[in-house]
């Protein structure tokens, strides 16, 4: 009886996480065939584990539920090397004092690892060796990783070591438990001004994390809340870092630079104030006396109103050493952020320039940051755009620590509702040479302090994760995660190596779906790109609000500088050194001398630099506006295939990650038409110009709600116009209303596309019916960012496979709800079923 209850426990906990994407890419699903038999043939019973270390510990744990998943055997937990095989899990000194006739000696560097195969007297070991235990735990998740992907595991000699120190992520989590630019739900750290009760996400998060070799996190917000650093705040942050540690991922907090006057008590945070310098101190032994192996701070100042030295007109050095000495005693790192810039530029001024911003703030204090200063940089000079060239500043520092900064949460690129692997951006900025001490210096071995020997650098993510039980809002995008640990370990491996290597530890190696996510992830960037802002013109969103939807002026006639100067002559910022803001001069000269000439200025980035007439001739022989036209298209029809080939996956994989990946895919189908339809049609509106291929503003079988017979319904101008198909839509400002059309095509099968606004304050009811008969009905229950009709809160619904004949009325109900009034734009018809 009691052994039946404890089988039905494990089995239930087995269960828990079935297929969810909770277990991202550490699924440890049973291997099969050929593979199962070799490893099974070779696997010995024992893991053995030199020495009680958290790191090592962990990495034990980590191998016996792998390969218990991966090859059905458990392995026995010993101490000591057994005369028979086994798995040896120990640092390069520990090996050395158990087995030293192994003579395993190698300088693998710090967190490098060994994985090493030893025959003796007919036992085979496994040896996972490193220079220390975090290194250890770092082979022991490389070993399985091995194994999930088929790799013979039988005669290991291979070393693999960090390429950067600073591999780290940052939670832009709030204390009340929301996310800054987060889309994977609410924090996992906090919830109401403290830390979880519940931390068990948190020590999951930190698995997840040493899979890739993370070993950093930032826990809350780079608009930092000074409370943090409350005295009873620290023993919460403590809890944290506990959870963390048994991963070898350390805390590192976002500080306010006020914090010292606004908690601390004095009546200054002037950085050359000794009182000043002493609560630094004072504070950071204090978190180091609670937390030993505190990794450090990041501090964002001067940016987007927070406070910084310009208040006592000091310098960014001045700021950034004051923290930074509080911090060296205990080996502490500042990451001094590069996103500094004035967000209310006049836009009338054709000199001004956002971009040139990070150079102008940090160019001439290169040489007096301390040596645990790190300036943390994002990839382009204006902020995750979704094409930007590198920000020159990774050029430009030779006696200055400095990091890349990632955005893993995809704020401007879909906002997880779309699917937009981030990895082939991040590597063109990593792989850009700078020309920074001649041809040979890309912005990864920059940032990893290679080119200047530089003691610190390397790589940090704004990360995506919250509660969520898939983590990251969306399952495609936790491939943006693995990705950028992947890159951060080693920025050499392909975009199609990591990818590849996680749709098949995050799926599970069925041919077709490999061949199939790996392909639409590859191109998703590309595809997010034609549909939201090619050729360099950025994210066509609305800036100034959520940043999701469509709104090309959002960004013009106003202080923040992410300016596209689109008007009725042409389009592009010119920034040129001839004629423009000049901010192509703050790159190196074999690099300026690309940007700055209109013909060797790559299509992808033109409208970056240059402003042009819409008749202006790409590399590829169109004009820029058909460009325009055509990458749109192009854009949404890639997504619409991108439904159909995952269509093609059902009964490949589990029902529950192929219904919710199908349900995401086609939602972004409709908004691809959305941007698709809004973009184009603000271009054609301003250029005057027409689509030679006559599709902009035909949109063959749409019938505007407008048009339509309506009862109850009214018409609404929506602001900005081209949000929706002929400037307007329809609202229901009554209990229930009606819009019916009456078909007057020939029979035949159909599909119907029912454009229509879903807000996130209230969920309104649509039923469609043809000839009085009920076809189909659902809510408007996506929770998307705005309380608006707009092409935010625009929406598609499908219906296949519909029988019409001439003389049907169709007809559309709309039943409102809290403040969201049931609203629809307009209805598709389109010849086919399917
Ligand atoms: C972007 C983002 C902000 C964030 C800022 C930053 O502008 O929209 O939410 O605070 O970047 O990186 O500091």
């Amino acid at each position: 009886m009691l052994l039946k209850s404890i089988f039905a426990t494990a089995l239930a906990i087995a269960c828990l996480h079935a297929e969810t994407g909770y277990d991202a890419w550490l699924r440890y699903r049973p291997i099969e065939g050929a593979a199962l038999v070799r490893v099974r043939a070779t696997l010995p019973a024992v893991v053995v584990t030199l020495n009680d270390a958290d790191a090592e510990v962990s990495a034990r744990i980590e191998l016996i539920r792998g390969l218990r998943g991966l090859v059905g055997r458990t392995l026995r937990a010993e101490e000591r090397i057994p005369r028979e095989s086994a798995i040896v899990l120990g640092t390069l000194d520990e090996v050395g004092r158990a087995a030293p006739q192994w003579r395993l000696h190698a300088q693998l560097g710090e967190n490098g690892y060994w994985l090493k195969t030893v025959v003796e007297r007919g036992a085979r070991y496994t040896v996972v060796t490193a220079s220390n235990p975090r290194g250890v735990l770092y082979g022991a998740f490389a070993l399985l990783r091995k194994i999930a992907l088929g790799v013979p595991v039988d005669a290991l000699d291979e070393r693999a070591a960090p390429y950067a120190p600073i591999r780290w992520v940052n939670q832009w989590d709030n204390l009340d438990g929301s996310i800054e630019r987060g889309y994977g739900g609410r924090s996992i750290f906090w919830e109401d001004g403290h830390t979880r009760t519940d931390l068990t996400r948190v020590a999951d998060y930190g698995r997840l994390l040493a899979s890739i070799g993370i070993n950093g996190c930032s826990i809350n917000n780079v608009n930092a809340n000074p409370r943090l650093l409350a005295p009873e705040m620290i023993p919460e942050i403590a809890r944290i870092a506990a959870a963390l540690r048994p991963w070898g991922v350390r805390v590192v907090l976002s500080v306010d630079f006020a914090t010292p006057k606004t908690i601390g008590g004095l009546d200054t945070y002037d950085p050359l104030d000794a009182s000043v310098a002493a609560w630094w101190k004072q504070k950071a032994d204090e978190l180091y006396r609670a937390i030993p192996d505190f990794a450090g701070f990041v501090l964002k100042a001067d940016s987007e109103g927070r406070a910084g030295p310009s208040t006592y007109h000091r310098t960014h050095a001045d700021a950034a050493n004051v923290v930074a000495r509080a911090l060296a005693p205990h080996s502490g790192l500042l990451l001094y952020r590069g996103f500094v810039y004035n967000h209310h530029m006049d836009w009338r001024n054709l000199k001004n320039d956002r971009a040139r911003a990070a150079y102008d703030n940090f160019h001439d204090l290169d040489g007096q940051f301390d040596s645990n200063v790190v300036i943390q940089i994002k990839n382009g000079p204006i902020d995750f755009q979704v094409r930007e060239p590198a920000s020159p500043l990774f050029g430009a520092l030779e006696k200055t620590n400095q990091a890349i900064e990632l955005q893993i949460t995809q704020e401007y690129t879909g906002q997880a509702r779309h699917t937009v692997f981030l990895a082939p951006m991040w590597k063109e900025t990593l792989d850009f040479d700078m020309h920074a001490r001649g041809a040979g210096t890309p912005v990864k071995a920059l940032v990893a302090g290679k080119t200047f020997d530089r003691p610190a650098g390397g790589f940090v993510g704004v990360a995506n994760v919250g509660l969520d039980e898939n983590w990251c809002g969306s399952q495609l995008s936790q491939a943006n995660l693995y990705g950028f640990g992947r890159l951060a370990w080693n920025p050499d491996l392909s975009s199609r190596q990591i990818v590849d290597e996680w749709t098949r530890l995050t799926f599970g190696g069925d041919p077709k779906v490999d061949d199939t996510v790996t392909a639409i992830q590859l191109s998703s960037w590309r595809t997010y790109e034609d549909y939201t802002g090619p050729l360099g013109l950025q994210t066509l969103t609305d800036i100034t609000g959520n940043h999701y939807g469509v709104n090309v002026e959002a960004s013009e006639r106003n202080g923040w500088g992410q300016w596209h100067r689109a008007d009725e002559k042409g389009v592009g910022m010119d920034r040129t050194v001839a004629t423009g803001a000049g901010f192509i001069g703050q790159y190196r000269p074999a690099v300026a001398r690309v940007f700055e000439s209109l013909a060797a200025c790559p299509d992808d980035l033109l409208l970056f630099f240059h402003h042009v007439p819409y008749t202006y001739v790409l590399h590829d022989g169109k004009t820029v506006i058909q460009y325009i036209y055509d990458s749109h298209y192009q854009g949404a029809e890639a997504v619409a295939a991108y439904v159909r080939q995952w269509k093609a996956l059902a009964g490949l994989m589990d029902g529950h990650r192929y219904r919710e990946v199908l349900a995401q895919l086609e939602y972004q189908a409709g908004q691809a038409v959305v941007w698709r339809d809004a973009v184009t049609e603000w271009f054609r509106r301003t250029s005057g110009i027409a689509d030679v291929h006559g599709r902009v503003g035909h949109y063959p079988g749409r019938f505007e709600a407008e048009a339509m017979h309506l009862d109850g319904y009214q018409v609404r101008d929506i602001v900005p116009a081209e949000d929706a198909s002929g400037g307007k839509a329809v609202a229901c400002g009554a209990a229930e209303c009606s819009t019916t059309l009456k078909f007057d095509g020939a029979a035949g099968w159909y599909t119907l596309r029912v454009e229509y606004f879903d807000q996130r304050n209230g969920i309104s009811h649509y039923r469609l019916s043809v000839a009085g008969q009920l076809i189909d009905e659902w809510p408007a229950d996506l929770l998307l960012p705005t309380t608006r009709l707009d092409s935010t809160s625009s929406t598609r619904r499908v219906i296949h496979g519909v029988a019409l004949r001439p003389g049907d009325e169709i007809r559309i109900e709309g039943r409102p709800d809290g403040g969201e009034p049931a609203a629809l734009d307009y209805l598709e018809i389109v010849p086919g079923g399917e």
